[in-house]
């Protein structure tokens, strides 16, 4: 019954949270980018050939074991023993060996199509940074900073387009994993990994961490929004302007003077803390705490209040403030579009 309810929760909130179509995160079976296509192209041709090999084994077992099985009356001594048969010894040498060979060159063919792929001069570069237990996504020539929400083009026929991701950790090793894009990638501390993905339709693919690193591990998730080429122009058009102004003086003041500038920032503001999510245009995210509940007034004001109760573990301290204070300060916050 917790299942139906978890899962309905689940549908309700995905329809609720964007209009575009989600992607889902268990359907490794239909990849919509080449890295992920290639990947399941791989998976496809090994399992086939390891069912093959199954078939075939369990096939002559099954026949020997209903042949050549104890019968009433049959004798129990020992039967005749056969040794050396150049044949058969060839046989079962020679195929598994072919085998392994057609899978190994397969794989190798397909690391080189996804390592070598050239990045053309017009590739999105994104920097993701893993940080316990949320996303950074940096756009370097873009000069825009956003959390947990990766937005990239929409990648056609006609019209390819790819993102070009540097995997960097701020603390321990995480995993980058969006399973209908690309196959896994270790995001390590002191070490640079790239990887690319050129998504084919448009809508929200949901991701998460892939390698445990603590205590909010599972719930270290993000999403990528694969935006047709206008929304994404309207989409960095509106990241790359500076936050609004304050449209309450006294509201601004309260989160200004609340602990939470020396993690966060607001561009335009002293606010300029780096340990947690850039703030300047918050709103433009649907959802908050790792992508775990919808972003709105509510949900925002359940979060500063006690940000241990919907993860318990992460890092953002739970800072004693007043029902007036938080009023302001959420007041503040939503109207960073
Ligand atoms: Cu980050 Cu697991």
């Amino acid at each position: 019954m917790l299942q139906f309810r978890l899962l309905g929760a689940f549908l309700f909130f995905s329809a609720t949270v964007t209009a575009q179509p989600t992607h889902a995160i268990g359907n490794i079976f239909k990849p919509l980018a080449t890295p992920a296509e290639l990947v399941s192209e791989l998976s496809i041709l090994t399992l086939v050939i390891c069912a093959a090999v199954f078939l075939v084994v369990a096939a002559l077992l099954a026949y020997a074991v209903i042949r050549f099985g104890y019968r009433e009356g049959d004798s129990r001594s020992e039967p005749p023993q056969v040794y050396g048969s150049n044949q058969v010894e060839i046989a079962w040498t020679v195929v598994p060996i072919l085998i392994v060979f057609v899978l190994a060159m397969s794989t190798a063919r397909i690391t080189s199509a996804v390592q070598d792929q050239r990045i053309p001069k017009d590739a999105v570069n994104v920097t993701v940074i893993g940080h316990q237990w949320w996303w950074e996504f940096r756009y370097p020539d873009l000069k825009i900073i956003t959390a947990n929400e990766l937005h990239v083009p929409l990648s056609t026929a006609s019209q390819r387009k790819l993102t070009y991701l540097t995997l960097l950790s701020a603390d321990v090793a995480h995993g980058f994993w969006v399973p209908q894009l690309a196959g896994k990638t270790d995001v390590i501390p002191n070490r640079t990994n790239r990887m690319w993905i050129d998504p084919k339709e448009a809508g929200v693919y949901l991701g998460n961490c892939s390698e445990y690193c603590g205590t909010q591990h599972a719930k270290m998730e993000l999403r990528v929004v694969v935006d047709t080429p206008e929304n994404f122009e309207k989409w960095v058009a509106q990241e790359q302007q500076r936050a609004p102004a304050a449209e309450s003086a006294d509201n601004q003041r309260a989160f200004l003077r609340s602990g939470c500038i020396a993690c966060h920032t607001v561009t335009g503001t002293p606010a300029l803390g780096r340990l947690g999510p850039d703030l300047t245009h918050l709103m433009s995210r649907e959802t908050i705490a790792a992508t775990e509940v919808p972003m709105n007034a509510n949900t925002l004001r359940d979060w500063i209040k006690d940000p241990q109760r919907l993860k318990p573990g992460n890092k953002m301290p739970t800072i004693k403030l007043s029902d007036t204070q938080l009023d302001q300060m959420v007041a503040y916050l939503t109207t960073l579009q």
